[in-house]
C-alpha cells in the first residue's frame, strides 16, 4: 500500500486534514499523520492515530520505534509527502531549509517532489514572501494545490482556503503515479563539460556547469527511473541515488558511455563535449618563451551520435543543442546527422537562461519534426518537461 505523510500545520483549516487522511485511505493509502506545535493548538494527535491507526509525530526527537529516526524513515518510505494545511509559517521553513520540527525535517529529508496546500488569510497568501517562498518551491519541483476563492476564518474575502479534499488527493495521487512513469526503465545521461589537457597543468574546456544534466538526473529518478551519469568535472553536485561514473576527456566519457549502454532504454546528451582535443599532450608543464605558439586541435568523437549508432532499435536517444539564436534549423540538421529521436534546444543568447544559469526554456523537437517548447522554467521544471513529453510521445507511438 502506497504511503502518504500527512504534514498538518497551525491554519484553522487544520481540522479538515481529518477527512484528508480519511479519504486518503479510502484511496488506498497508509496514512501517516505529523503535526506542528501550531497545529496541536487546533487538532489533536490522539485524534489522528484513532483515525489512521498510525503513530502521530509532533516532536523531533519522538521515536515510535526506538532506536529508529522516524523522520528519515518517514521521509524514505513515503511515496508522497503532503502538507494540507501549509501555513505560510511552513512554506516559508520549506522554501530556506530550516528545520526546527519534526514536520520541516521530515520535508526536508524526502528526496521525492513535495504536495504543498496553502491556506492562510488572503492578505498573507498574496504576500511578496509568500509568493517568494512557492516560487522557489515550484522551482524544486513541489506541487502547489492553490487554496480556493472565498471566505476565509477571519471574516475576510480573497484567496486562501484550502482547497478542496478532492483537489488535494488528486494532486497526491498525480504525485505518487508519475513516481511510476519510469519506473523499471534506465536512463543514461551524460552531464558537465569535458577537459581537453594540453599540458599537466592546463586543459581546454567550456562554461557547461553540469545543472541542465543534474536535473535530468534528479527528474528521471523523481519518474522512478534507475540513472546512470557519466559525467566530466561538473561544479553541480549530482543526485546520490544516480550511479555517478566520473571523466575527463571526451574520449574517456565515449569509452564509458559505450560499456554502460547496454541495458539502457533512454539516453540522453546533455554534455557539452570539447569538440576538439590537443594532438599532442606535453608531459610536464609548458614554459612560457614569450614567443607566438602554435597547437593543432584534432576533432573528438561525437558521443551521442556513436551511441545512437550502437544502440538497440527502440532505444530513445535524445540530444540538447544549445544555440545562439531562436532558430531551429541547426538543431533539426544535429537530430538528423546525429540520429536522435529527439532534440531539446535552447537559445543561449537569452540572457538568464542555458549556460550555469538556474533557469531554462526548452523547445523539444522530434525526429517526426513536431515540436513541444517548456516555456521559461528552473532547469528541475525542465526536465520534467522533457521528461513528461517524451514519455507522452513514447506511450501514443506504442498505442
Ligand atoms: N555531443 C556529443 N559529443 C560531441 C559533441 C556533441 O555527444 N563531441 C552531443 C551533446 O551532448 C549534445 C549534442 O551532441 O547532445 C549537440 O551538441 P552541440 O555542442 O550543440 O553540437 P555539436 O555537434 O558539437 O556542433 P557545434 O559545436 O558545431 O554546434
Amino acid at each position: 500500500m502506497p504511503t502518504v505523510v500527512l504534514g498538518i500545520s497551525g491554519s484553522v483549516a487544520a481540522y479538515r486534514a481529518a477527512d484528508l487522511a480519511r479519504e486518503l485511505m479510502r484511496h488506498g493509502f497508509t496514512v501517516r499523520a505529523c503535526l506542528t506545535d501550531a497545529a496541536a493548538k487546533f487538532v489533536t494527535p490522539a485524534l489522528f492515530e484513532a483515525l489512521t491507526g498510525q503513530p502521530c509525530l509532533q516532536d523531533t526527537f519522538e521515536e515510535p520505534d526506538r532506536g529508529r529516526m522516524a523522520h528519515i524513515d518517514w521521509a524514505r518510505q513515503a511515496d508522497a509527502v503532503v502538507v494540507a494545511p501549509a501555513t505560510a509559517n511552513v512554506l516559508a521553513k520549506l522554501a530556506h531549509g530550516i528545520a526546527d520540527d519534526m514536520l520541516t525535517t521530515i520535508a526536508l529529508a524526502h528526496t521525492g517532489r513535495l504536495i504543498l496546500a496553502p491556506a492562510m488569510n488572503p492578505a498573507m497568501f498574496a504576500s511578496d514572501p509568500v509568493r517568494s517562498a512557492l516560487d522557489v518551491l515550484r522551482s524544486r519541483a513541489a506541487v502547489i494545490v492553490e487554496p480556493d476563492e472565498g471566505e476565509v476564518a477571519c471574516g475576510e474575502q480573497g484567496q486562501g482556503k484550502l482547497a478542496s479534499i478532492p483537489q488535494i488527493v488528486r494532486a497526491i495521487e498525480g504525485v505518487a503515479r508519475a513516481g511510476r512513469l519510469l519506473e523499471g526503465q534506465r536512463v543514461l545521461i551524460t552531464s558537465g563539460p569535458t577537459q581537453e589537457p594540453f599540458d599537466q597543468v592546463r586543459f581546454l574546456t567550456n562554461r557547461s556547469s553540469g545543472k541542465m544534466g543534474s536535473a535530468l538526473a534528479r527528474a528521471a529518478l523523481l519518474l522512478g527511473a534507475e540513472v546512470t551519469v557519466i559525467h566530466g568535472p561538473q561544479r553541480e553536485p549530482l543526485p546520490m541515488e544516480a550511479h555517478r561514473i566520473p571523466v575527463q576527456t571526451a574520449r574517456e566519457m565515449e569509452e564509458a558511455a559505450f560499456a554502460a549502454l547496454p541495458g539502457h532504454q533512454w539516453v540522453v546528451g546533455a554534455a557539452a563535449v570539447a569538440d576538439y582535443r590537443f594532438a599532442q599532450v606535453e608531459s610536464g608543464k609548458h614554459r612560457r618563451t614569450g614567443e607566438p605558439i602554435s597547437v593543432t586541435l584534432v576533432p573528438n568523437p561525437d558521443v551521442v551520435a556513436g551511441l545512437a549508432h550502437a544502440a538497440e532499435p527502440g532505444v530513445r536517444l535524445i540530444g540538447f543543442a544549445a544555440e545562439p539564436s531562436s532558430e531551429l534549423d541547426v538543431a533539426r540538421r544535429k537530430l538528423a546527422a546525429k540520429g536522435l529521436w529527439a532534440i531539446a534546444a535552447n537559445d543561449v543568447s537569452v540572457p538568464g537562461i542555458g549556460f550555469d544559469a538556474d533557469a531554462n526554456a526548452l523547445t523539444l523537437v522530434f525526429a517526426d519534426g513536431t515540436v513541444a517548447e517548456s516555456g521559461r522554467r528552473s532547469k528541475l521544471e525542465c526536465a520534467l518537461f522533457l521528461w513528461e513529453t517524451c514519455i507522452a510521445r513514447q506511450l501514443n507511438s506504442q498505442s
